[in-house]
C-alpha cells in the first residue's frame, strides 16, 4: 500500500527527490513482501551461490543503505555504490531526469557518495545480522583525484572484506576521464590496483568489471582480452549511454548524462551477445556476464540469459514502474524456463545472438500466455 501510494505520488516529485524517498522506504523496511523464495531459481555464478538470477544494479543504493529492504523485494543481489574514497558532493542539481514517454532516465549524479568508511562501517553491521542475498560493491574514484589508479587500491582494500563481489566500475560518462581506464594499460593498471588492495586484506572475491555500451567492437574485443589476462573474474554490461538514439521525445533529451532505461535496451543486449560470443571465439566460456540496460520485463531478462548472462541486473524500470516488477520478472523467468524444460545455467550462453535470443524470448512468452 505505502508503494502504491508512494509510486503516485513520486511521479510528481522532482526526479532524485523520488529516488531519496524510494532509498529511504528501503532502508526503513517499507517494502512489498517478496514472493517465496524458490530453489529452481538459484543460480551460481563466479563461485557465489545467488538465490536467483535478478540483481538490483549499481547508483539505486549508493552509499549501502537500503540493502536489507532490497533484498526483501526479492532480488537475489545487490550491488551497492558506486562507492567513491573520500565522501564528493557529485554535479550540481538538476542531474537526474524521468524521461516518461521514452521509459528512459538521464542522469549525470557524478558519484555523489558518502564515502568508503560511511559505507563500509553499514556494510559491517549488515555482516554482524542474517543476510539472505549476495551484496556486491561498485567501486570508483573521486572527482577530484590525482591518482585515479590508488583510488580503487584504496577502496578495494576497504571494501573488499565486506563485499560478496567487487566491481571495477570505469564506465560512468559524468567523472571525466574514467571511461578512458577501459583500454590498455590504465586497464591493465586500474585493475591491478583493485586487485593489490583486495589482496593487501587476505580477502579474495570475484573482481567484475562494468563496461560502457558505447565501446566499438574491437574496443570491446581488446578490453576484454586485456580484462581476463589480468585475472578479472567476470564483466558487467553495460552501464548508461552518451548515444542519443534517434526517436526520443521527451523535453529532457538534450540533457547531458547516461542515458538508461528502454532506448538502451538493443545496445546493451547486442553487446552482451557480442562479449559472449568473443569469449567463446577465444575459449573463456568459463568468464560469466552480467547484463544489464533498459530490462524491463521477464522476456528482455530472459533474452539477456540467452546470449550470454548468468545473471541480470535493473534499474531504471524498476525506478519508473515500481516494485511490483521484481515478482512480475522473476515469477516470468521462472515459467519461461519451465516451459523449456531447462535450468538458468543451461539457458545461459544457448543464443549468443542478441536478435534471435529476443525473438526466442518473445516466442516463448507467447507460447505461454496462449496456453494459460
Ligand atoms: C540514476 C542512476 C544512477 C546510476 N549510478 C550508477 C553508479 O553510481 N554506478 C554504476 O556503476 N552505475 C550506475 N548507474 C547505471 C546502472 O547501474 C545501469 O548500468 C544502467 O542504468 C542500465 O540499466 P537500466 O537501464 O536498467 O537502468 C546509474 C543509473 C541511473 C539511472
Amino acid at each position: 500500500m505505502f508503494w502504491q501510494l508512494a509510486s503516485a505520488a513520486n511521479r510528481a516529485l522532482p526526479a532524485e527527490t523520488a529516488h531519496r524517498l524510494a532509498v529511504s522506504a528501503m532502508k526503513f523496511g517499507f517494502v512489498p513482501a517478496a514472493m517465496q523464495a524458490d530453489t529452481q531459481m538459484q543460480i551460481g555464478c563466479a563461485g557465489l551461490d545467488f538465490a536467483n538470477p535478478l540483481g538490483l544494479a549499481a547508483g539505486f543504493d549508493k552509499n549501502a543503505e537500503a540493502v536489507k529492504g532490497a533484498l526483501k523485494l526479492g532480488f537475489g543481489h545487490i550491488e551497492v555504490g558506486t562507492i567513491t574514497p573520500l565522501p564528493q558532493p557529485g554535479n550540481p542539481r538538476p542531474r537526474v531526469f524521468r524521461l516518461t514517454s521514452d521509459n528512459a532516465v538521464i542522469n549525470r549524479y557524478g558519484f555523489n557518495s558518502q564515502g568508503m568508511e560511511a559505507a563500509a562501517r553499514r556494510l559491517e553491521r549488515l555482516r554482524g545480522s542474517a543476510q539472505a542475498g549476495i551484496v556486491g560493491v561498485n567501486i570508483g574514484a573521486n572527482k577530484a583525484s590525482t591518482d585515479k589508479f590508488d583510488d580503487y587500491y584504496k577502496t578495494a582494500r576497504r571494501l573488499a572484506p565486506v563485499a560478496d563481489y567487487l566491481t571495477i566500475n570505469i564506465s560512468s560518462p559524468n567523472t571525466e576521464g574514467l571511461r578512458d581506464l577501459q583500454h590498455d594499460d590504465s586497464l591493465r593498471r586500474t585493475i591491478a590496483a583493485a586487485t593489490q588492495g583486495m589482496q593487501d586484506t587476505g580477502v579474495t572475491v570475484p573482481v567484475f568489471v562494468k563496461l560502457a555500451p558505447d565501446l566499438s567492437e574491437s574496443q570491446l574485443a581488446g578490453s576484454l582480452e586485456i580484462a581476463l589476462s589480468a585475472g578479472i573474474s567476470g564483466f558487467i554490461l553495460t552501464n548508461t549511454t552518451i548515444d542519443r538514439p534517434d526517436g526520443l521525445v521527451s523535453v529532457h533529451k538534450g540533457q547531458s548524462g547516461g542515458l538508461s532505461g528502454a532506448p538502451l535496451h538493443d545496445k546493451s543486449l547486442f553487446m552482451l551477445a557480442q562479449a559472449a560470443s568473443h569469449l567463446a571465439h577465444i575459449g573463456a566460456t568459463d568468464i560469466p556476464l552480467i547484463g544489464v540496460g533498459g530490462i524491463g520485463s521477464a522476456e528482455q531478462a530472459y533474452a539477456r540469459m540467452l546470449a550470454g548472462a548468468s545473471l541480470v541486473q535493473i534499474y531504471t524500470a524498476l525506478a519508473l514502474q515500481g516494485p511490483q516488477l521484481v515478482p512480475r520478472i522473476l515469477s516470468g523467468l521462472r515459467q519461461m524456463a519451465a516451459s523449456e524444460g531447462a535450468s538458468f545455467a543451461e539457458l545461459t550462453g544457448q543464443i549468443r545472438q542478441g536478435q534471435r535470443a529476443y525473438h526466442h524470448a518473445l516466442h516463448v512468452a507467447r507460447k505461454l500466455a496462449d496456453s494459460s
